[in-house]
């Protein structure tokens, strides 16, 4: 297969922890007063927690200073934490084990690659850390999606080019940064928002090794 390597985003593909994300969100706009939407909540898919917080303060034509953020930042996070807390294997999404097994019985890596600094948590209460050769997190990475460098990041620590590599995202800026990487990019969820990716699945138990194939044969003829 031309594909070497498979790179997952985390949150809303692998588990759906963007649910939480959202109301941990909803919680903290409900709090100061500002209109914040589902609507609204895809503009935060794949953006990292500060980043987030500008986009809100925005929208709500909040200016807060950058203390003042950190505090709001941080009781995000704990209410984040809280709904993440009692989180185990079950919550994995469908499809997720039995497409990485089927990607590596083709020698195909498997990376994750994740804005969250949660990331290391998550991974350990699904335990899934064993799944992956690589993981570039907002730990590890500091520009934000769409910029390339999560998905570069990975790349570089498998040893496999950009573009022999396929990406597996739920957010608009994800999508945009798998194909600013060069990447090969699968969207999970609505076709209106991920129109851009070069296929649109609702959930990974969508996908399998025939399906890469033919994606793969597609773009080669065009
Ligand atoms: C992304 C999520 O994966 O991680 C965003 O899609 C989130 O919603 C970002 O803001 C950062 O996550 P965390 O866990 O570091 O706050
Ligand atoms: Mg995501």
């Amino acid at each position: 297969m031309r594909t070497k390597a498979c790179i997952f985003d985390l949150d809303g593909v692998i588990v759906d922890t963007a649910r939480y994300h959202y109301l941990a969100w909803k919680r903290l706009t409900g709090d100061l007063g500002i209109r914040f939407t589902e609507k609204d909540n895809e503009h935060l898919k794949g953006v990292s927690r500060m980043a987030s917080l500008d986009i809100i303060l925005e929208i709500g034509g909040k200016k807060l200073s950058t203390s003042e953020k950190e505090e709001l930042a941080a009781l995000k996070n704990k209410w984040y934490l809280e709904y993440i807390s009692t989180m185990t294997p079950r919550e994995i999404l469908p499809g997720t084990l039995e497409l990485i097994d089927d990607l590596r019985s083709q020698n195909i890596k498997i990376a994750l690659g994740s804005a969250s600094r949660n990331t290391p948590l998550i991974l350990e209460r699904l335990k899934l850390k064993d799944y992956f050769d690589a993981v570039a997190d907002g730990n590890s990475v500091h520009k934000a999606k769409p910029d390339p460098e999560v998905f570069l990041k990975a790349a570089e620590m498998l040893g496999v080019e950009a573009d022999r590599c396929v990406v597996f995202e739920d957010a608009y800026a994800g999508v945009e940064a798998a194909l600013n990487a060069g990447m090969i990019c699968i969207g999970i969820g609505e076709n209106d928002i991920l129109k851009d990716a070069h296929m649109v699945i609702k959930g990974l138990y969508e996908m399998d090794l025939d399906k890469l194939i033919d994606l793969e044969k597609q773009l080669g003829n065009e």
